[in-house]
């Protein structure tokens, strides 16, 4: 892989950063590209003979990693400018066997995807990262690969990275019910079943983000999907595809704007625009929620582009109040929890956010990380089953250390927090924040925001 930011920096040492009380946050933003939607891209890529143009693309450490491993696979893959890349495929069914273990660093859909790919071509490839990625669970995913006939040649215990697994060149179709509503097991399923002679069918009882499937549909591939009881979806894919390179347009993070829209709404005089941010309803469950507790945020300029909803947001520091956030929109925000948290302690009363286990898997187990923040900054709350209770009373007494455990989201969302808190609020380390938004920092301090 050839570009000027090529190899991410060694997390050594933790480098801890600290937020304080900053005056209003002012003036316009554009976050950037969408984590999701960058991975599909460059495996998109990988699968097309010719030439994909990508624009906007996240260029922070996990989505890199995939870069890195699609080069490995056999793709040219080059940065043109500042987002801008070209990947040269080598087509579906012609993968190269990687010569070296691919390490996917922190990233759960670099590695869950990149598996469902090796799982459905007749290749061998070792899946490893960092300390985070080695303690979660992928059981998930190979299940279903193994049930098309790829073949788990070793695994870490309970069946973690490293993981060195043998795919299969004739993928057998199977009809799959994920256990959990995924996005990752989902889409590695249907990328195995690309290569597959048959019809991939996957059925989720809680819809997730789609991406894989519009991506799939843009470059030529026969996918539907169509709805599945009461939350659920069933996606059909035809195999073996005649894909056909498309340029793609990646948009905003919803996932990364959410840091400068709660903080906004919880810095007192706030005023702030957020451009041209994704609105793919399987991603806008915070904003629904943020809505619910009294937000004043505006959704302006509803467009297309690159073949998703987009919006600009103007968003105004607000008096929330608490609310219940049922289960099944947890898909649609199943990120965002850590920094609704941040949302819910400055809002006045209650607020339960319901059917959190799958925050026990993510990068570090964030119900944990989310409630030891809390406490360390004296907010009171309480986990109840996998339901996280926060008791908000407006005010955030802060002055805590808060530990990330390897995970970005965590460590953005507790410097929000020390952004609107009467004390001051560190983290034990940045390192990760490089991951997903590598950006944050400059961004979140051209809007007014006090780092140190
Ligand atoms: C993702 C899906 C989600 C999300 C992750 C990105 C994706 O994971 O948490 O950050 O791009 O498919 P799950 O599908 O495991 O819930």
């Amino acid at each position: 892989m050839s570009n000027s930011s090529e190899s991410a920096p060694a997390h050594g040492a933790p480098s801890p950063l600290t937020a304080r009380a900053c005056g209003p946050l002012k003036g316009a933003f554009k976050p950037p590209g969408d984590k999701s939607i960058s991975h599909r891209a460059f495996i998109m890529g990988l699968l097309c003979i010719g030439e994909t143009r990508i624009s906007g693309l996240l260029e922070g450490e996990d989505v890199l990693n995939t870069g890195k491993a699609c080069a490995a696979l056999g793709a040219k893959v080059e940065r043109i400018g500042e987002g801008e890349w070209i990947v040269q495929g080598v087509g579906l069914g012609s993968l190269l066997e990687p010569k070296q273990p691919l390490d996917f660093g922190n990233a759960g859909t670099g590695s869950r995807l990149m598996m469902g790919l090796v799982g459905g071509h007749g290749i061998k490839a070792e899946f490893d990262g960092d300390a985070s990625l080695r303690k979660r669970p992928m059981r998930r995913i190979l299940d279903p690969l193994v049930l098309m006939g790829a073949e788990v040649l070793s695994q870490g215990e309970g069946g973690r990275c490293p993981i060195l697994l043998k795919g299969t060149s004739e993928p057998s179709p199977i009809e799959y019910r994920t256990p959990v509503a995924s996005a990752q097991i989902k889409s590695a399923i249907l990328l195995a079943g690309l290569n597959s002679p048959g019809r991939t069918v996957v059925i989720e009882a809680e819809a997730s983000r789609d991406h894989t499937e519009k991506m799939f549909q843009h470059f030529g591939a026969t996918v539907t999907s169509e709805p599945f009881g009461e939350h659920g979806r069933k996606i059909t894919l035809e195999g073996r595809p005649k894909l056909k390179s498309a340029p793609v347009i990646v948009p905003a993070d919803p996932s990364s704007a959410a840091f400068a829209l709660v903080a906004a709404l919880i810095v007192p005089g706030s005023d702030i625009v957020i451009e041209g941010m994704m609105m793919n309803p399987l991603r806008t469950g915070l904003l629904t929620t943020l809505l619910d507790m009294g937000a004043d945020i505006d959704v302006m300029n509803p467009r297309l582009e690159g073949g998703e909803d987009v919006a600009d947001l103007r968003v105004r520091a607000s008096k929330l109040k608490g609310v219940d956030v049922p289960a099944a929109r947890a898909p649609a925000m199943i990120d965002e929890y850590p920094i609704l948290s941040i949302a819910a302690a400055f809002a006045q009363g209650e607020t339960r956010m319901r059917g959190l286990q799958e925050l026990r898997v993510k990068e570090s187990d964030r119900l944990a990380a989310v409630a030891d923040g809390l406490a360390a900054n004296h907010i009171a709350h309480e986990i109840v089953g996998d339901d996280l209770i926060v008791r908000g009373t407006g005010v955030v007494e802060g002055g805590g250390t808060v530990a990330t455990h390897l995970d970005h989201r965590i460590a953005m969302s507790f410097l929000i927090l020390g952004l609107a808190s009467k004390n001051q609020v560190t983290i034990d380390d940045e390192g990760m924040i490089a991951t997903s938004f590598p950006t944050f920092k400059p961004v979140m301090a051209l809007l007014g925001a006090t780092f140190a």
